[in-house]
């Protein structure tokens, strides 16, 4: 069975992907009808979705914009609702009459192209979809036929109809910077639910993601959700009428947005990608992960190293005996790569310069990276440094010749944030520079890993000076270029995406970076919330956590190394401790821990997650299966003991009921049927408890 189907007598299409169906069609007027986004259907269905006409639009136009859900709302006549796209004319005309002229499915049979024209502008819009396994991928092409330009105000990459259900629900991941992807629920009340990034980057206040269900839980209940492949500004919004239609859109920010189109341009939106889940949220849970795992991250059937990463070791202090006395130590522990974080490159003694210019500092590594890189491997480890592209520091060489390269405008103060200014990335010269800094970088040592960091937000967005279009647009479209060329040119290099921890790690940067770094707060207990929301929204494999020293860095909480250690090891772990003080104690039982973690970080990184419980200020917990089935990882967490609870029990989900399961440190034997229905005993008790239990199916 094909994933796309058009069905020619009613010229309707049928999308079919991984538990999920979508459909849509061509109606007489030219209009192009939503008509079900939700459960499996049958061709059979969707002729009699086609005759059944809701009849509530009649003669009353306050209440409902259209006659039926649009595929496309687009802004003209009564569409006086949430619209995604708008557009001006060269003679000022602001709105549009869109028709459909063709379609065409792809020839692998999993895309379908669906092409309106305006019925008087040379203009059209090109709405694209793609199943890709449990998920259905959209993006719309505008296209300039014309030879006088076109402004778009709004370009979303697309609007998601949802079924009518009697009440809604939205979850979404917000934050702040140090406290990111906590998970929010609410009911949705009419009206509309904007989420959005003005900064240029994805921001650390909401993941452009967002799930709505009619009150499912964890197990049952179909849940819709919907995530944009972009990071820059987004937006999404979700629009309830009272009536209960609700819709979705979600695309590049219209904030301070003037794209414009020249004659016989066109432009691509990114991809949106729309989840049905209709067993819950753990199975919403699963169908993302499920994503990111086949479609999305680069090198997704690989294990992911343990890493050791010097900032909080040793800030902006980088000499190559002690990050050498660092690595070895780290090397001891079982860490595999071994990131030089912020501080290593020339000027770099703080905050205040040196950005820009990515050679090493000439007094601490006469040699350059290479001799440091060399020991690094000579312990085995991989070996990667940080760098931030985008930002300039005024005090820097790049910045001394070349002032005309930031986001400026000419009669305004420049914006200094972390006292670094934005390189202007919309600009190929600066693109083409930075491929070449970095290649330079990166052949003049064996680096194997980059950390790719931006600590400010784009400022000045001085688009209308030329013709080249939103700086908001192009700057992001100049960040995946240089990311992508950089990664044909040294295609073993791996790359994780940080922005100030964890304000960049949208579908796009996903799929351009092996993992994400989703917040600066390595306080173990304050992070199993981040954690908690990030790994809602993204698979664990890209999740990578750090076992830091305490009292942490930005709360000054203290923190036995076990309950560190374990909340390190739900995710990627990795150490940002300064290893130069542990005690021969911790580093043995560090040793073991990574060891521990090596033993299930498959299960961890590609098995099947389950949040088991969530209260921050109580109990935490949450377990893994491997895709075999034969490993299951259940991580437990309490800041303190409750009244006289002496240990919880956690009732599993996801295992076979007639196997019979080993705990593999005590040998206790438990059939799948009561670790699911009875419930998995955990100790935890005193301060900062935390347990895990690994049980090996027999
Ligand atoms: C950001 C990152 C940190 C660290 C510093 C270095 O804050 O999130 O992990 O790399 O920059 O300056």
């Amino acid at each position: 069975m094909p994933a796309v189907e058009h069905l020619t007598d009613r010229n309707a299409f049928l999308l079919r992907g991984d538990g999920f169906a979508y459909a849509l069609a061509v109606t007489p007027d030219g209009d192009l009808r939503h008509l079900h986004w939700g459960g499996p259907l049958e061709p059979a269905d969707v002729a009699v979705l086609l005759d059944d006409d809701a009849g509530d639009f009649g003669s009353n136009t306050w209440s409902n914009p259209r006659a039926h859900a649009e595929e496309l709302v687009a802004h003209g006549g009564r569409r006086l609702d949430e619209t995604a796209l708008k557009v001006e004319f060269a003679d000022g005309v602001r709105a549009l009459d869109l028709a459909v002229v063709s379609s065409a499915v792809g020839p692998d049979g999993d895309e379908l192209t669906v092409r309106l024209a305006d019925r008087h502008y040379p203009f059209a819009a090109e709405l694209h979809y793609r199943v890709r396994g449990g998920a259905l991928e959209r993006w719309t092409t505008l296209v300039n036929d014309g030879d006088t330009p076109v402004v778009l105000d709004r370009a979303y990459s697309a609007s998601w109809a949802l079924p009518w259900q009697p009440h809604w629900e939205a979850t979404w991941l917000a934050g702040m910077y140090a406290a990111e992807t906590q998970v929010t629920r609410r009911a949705l009340g009419p009206g509309r639910l904007v989420l959005e990034s003005r900064r240029g980057i994805p921001g650390h206040a909401a993941q452009p993601w967002l799930a709505l269900d009619a009150g499912a839980g964890d197990e049952a209940g179909a849940v819709w959700s919907v995530a944009l492949a972009w990071s820059g500004s987004w937006r999404l919004a979700a629009e309830l009428a009272a009536d209960g239609r609700l819709h979705v859109t979600t695309g590049v920010n219209d904030f301070d947005l003037q794209h414009p189109l020249a004659p016989g341009a066109s432009w691509t939106t990114p991809v949106t990608a729309g989840v049905f889940a209709p067993a819950g949220h753990d199975d919403l849970t699963d169908r993302w992960h499920a994503y990111e795992r086949r479609h999305v991250v680069p090198r997704s059937d690989v294990v992911r190293p343990v890493l050791y990463n010097s900032w909080e070791a040793t800030f902006f202090d980088v000499r190559p005996e002690s990050q050498l006395e660092l690595a070895r130590r780290a090397a001891g522990l079982g860490a595999e790569l071994f990131v030089v974080d912020d501080g290593w490159f020339a000027g770099r003694d703080d905050e205040n310069a040196g950005i820009g210019d990515w050679t090493p500092d000439p007094t601490a590594f006469p040699g350059g990276l290479k001799p440091l890189a060399d020991e690094v491997h000579a312990l085995g480890m991989r070996f990667g440094v940080w760098v931030e592209p985008e930002a300039v520091s005024p005090d820097s060489d790049l910045f001394r010749a070349h002032p005309d390269w930031i986001y400026q405008w000419p009669t305004r103060p420049r914006t200094l944030a972390r006292q670094t200014h934005l390189l202007a990335l919309s600009r190929p010269d600066v693109r083409a520079h930075l491929v070449e800094a970095l290649d330079a970088l990166l052949s003049s040592a064996p680096v194997d890993a980059l950390k790719w960091d931006l600590n400010r937000p784009l400022t000045e967005a001085s688009d209308g000076l030329d013709e080249a279009g939103s700086v908001w647009i192009g700057h992001v479209e100049g960040f995946y270029e240089v990311l992508d060329r950089l990664r044909a040119l040294h295609p073993d290099v791996w790359i994780e995406s940080c922005a100030s921890g964890g304000g960049r790690a949208d579908l796009g940067v996903l799929s351009r970076t092996e993992w994400v770094w989703p917040s600066d707060q390595t306080d173990a207990l304050e992070r199993l919330s981040i954690q908690q929301g990030y790994a809602y929204a993204h698979s664990p494999h890209t999740m990578m956590a750090w076992v830091t020293d305490s009292p942490t860095y930005l709360t000054k909480r203290e923190i036995p190394l076990r309950f560190r250690f374990h909340s390190a090891m739900t995710g990627l772990l990795g150490i940002g401790g300064n290893l130069a003080h542990w005690s021969p104690a911790d580093l043995s039982a560090g040793a073991e821990y990574v060891a521990q973690y090596k033993r299930i970080r498959a299960t961890v990184q590609y098995g099947t997650m389950r949040r088991l419980s969530g209260a921050p200020d109580d109990v935490t917990a949450v377990g893994y299966r491997s895709p075999s089935g034969d490993q299951v990882a259940v991580f437990a967490f309490a800041p303190s003991v409750r009244h006289l609870r002496r240990t919880v029990l956690l009732r599993l989900r996801g295992l076979d009921p007639a196997a019979v399961y080993v705990d593999a440190a005590t040998g206790a034997r438990s059939s799948g049927a009561l670790l699911m229905h009875h419930g998995l005993r955990v100790g935890l008790v005193g301060d900062y408890a935390s347990e895990l239990v690994i049980l090996d199916r027999t």
